[in-house]
């Protein structure tokens, strides 16, 4: 088992290993009082990993009870976060019990923004079961629902007390699924680590699972150790997120995250005028991640427009330089239309 210690406001382990489902109750013991655990999963993984992640709580000496709701970004809302505390209340979780997040990412931020505000803050354990959840967002705090207005827009940061990434969950992950994740995946090497590209780029989809999730999750430590509430460097991590939300929006989001992200990370690199922009395009085609769109230079700008991090006069794009290295750059409004129209 690889461990990765998070360096936030609040530090935590990050374990990383095959076969840490079972180990999950012994985990938690040595960090939590064992008492009640609330296990929040989806109808998807439940039925996977849900037996499985309790009889290892059982048998650690928790009594667990649990809440699914079902699968999708259409439950990451008020209605599922008012559900989940209800069902806290109603199980009277107290502040010395704990919730496991057991899911992807949509479970993690429903999850994590219940922890964070049922009874002022109780102890979560994140436990990813996607690889954009393992490489990303189980990791550095951030947590969140949707609103009817967009994405996120209600959230905030709490660390969890510890990440468990058991990799065999990964493997019942549909392909689309899988390669969404990726997509994060090969955003880590070109910000900043080239080692960690070139070995994508050879690999494909075949790369070497725990060491990939390991250094990743080493990365966003680094990221989030320095800038924990996304004033600065953190926002680099937005490199493909600003053209790639105005993608998924305005494709009524038929095309997924992790392919808007790649498109909007061809189109960055194209604009920016980057030496290593083939290389780039090639390593997200190798992956079969698409990095074109139909959708005109207009659309994209009226939707990057809109991101909730753009600013009165200027939006905030994340630009290659080299596999590697990546800057910040305020891009005024009246500006971005024809970078977009450079990179499509
Ligand atoms: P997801 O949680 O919806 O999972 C994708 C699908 O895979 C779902 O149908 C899920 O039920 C299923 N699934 C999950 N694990 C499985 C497994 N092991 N086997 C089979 N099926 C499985 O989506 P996601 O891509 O993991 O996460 C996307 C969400 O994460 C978005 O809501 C996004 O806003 C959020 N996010 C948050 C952060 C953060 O820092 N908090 C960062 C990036 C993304
Ligand atoms: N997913 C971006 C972040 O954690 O900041």
């Amino acid at each position: 088992m690889n461990k990765i210690r998070i360096r936030a406001s609040k530090e935590y382990d990050v374990c990383i290993g095959t076969g840490l489902l079972s180990q999950l109750g012994t985990l938690i013991a040595q960090l939590c009082k064992v008492q009640k655990a609330a296990i929040i999963s989806d109808s998807h993984v439940w039925p996977l990993y849900g037996q499985a992640a309790k009889s290892s709580l059982v048998q650690a000496g928790f009594e667990v009870v649990n809440y699914v709701f079902p699968a999708g970004e259409s439950s990451k809302n008020g209605l599922t976060f008012l559900s989940i505390l209800n069902f806290l209340a109603e199980n009277q979780l107290t502040r010395t019990d704990c919730i496991i997040a057991l899911g992807g990412g949509v479970v993690g931020d429903l999850a994590g923004f219940a922890a964070a505000t049922y009874l002022r803050g109780i102890d979560y354990i994140q436990v990813p079961t996607t690889l954009l959840a393992a490489v990303d967002s189980s990791v550095g705090g951030k947590t969140a629902i949707d609103l009817p207005a967009g994405k996120n827009l209600a959230g905030c940061f709490y660390q969890p007390k510890l990440v468990v990434c058991d990799i065999d969950t990964l493997s019942t992950l549909p392909a689309p699924v899988f390669r969404d994740g990726c997509a994060e995946v090969i955003k880590y090497g070109v910000l900043f680590d080239p080692a960690l590209f070139v070995h994508l780029e050879h690999a494909g989809i075949a790369f070497d699972r725990k060491a990939v999730i390991t250094r990743c999750v080493e990365l966003k430590n680094a990221v989030v150790s320095e800038d924990e509430f996304d004033t600065g460097r953190r926002m680099l991590l937005n490199l493909g997120h600003t053209i790639g939300h105005g993608i998924e929006a305005s494709s009524n989001f038929s095309v997924s995250h992790g392919q808007a992200v790649a498109i909007g990370m061809a189109i960055v690199a194209r604009s920016s005028g980057c030496a290593d922009a083939g290389r780039i395009i090639g390593c997200l085609q190798r992956f079969g991640l698409p990095t074109e769109t139909t959708l005109s230079a207009q659309v994209l700008a009226a939707a990057a427009l809109s991101d909730k991090k753009r600013s009165a006069d200027t939006v905030k794009l994340v630009l290659p330089e080299r596999i590697g290295s990546c800057q910040i750059v305020p891009t005024p409004v009246g500006q971005l239309l024809s970078l977009i129209e450079a990179g499509l």
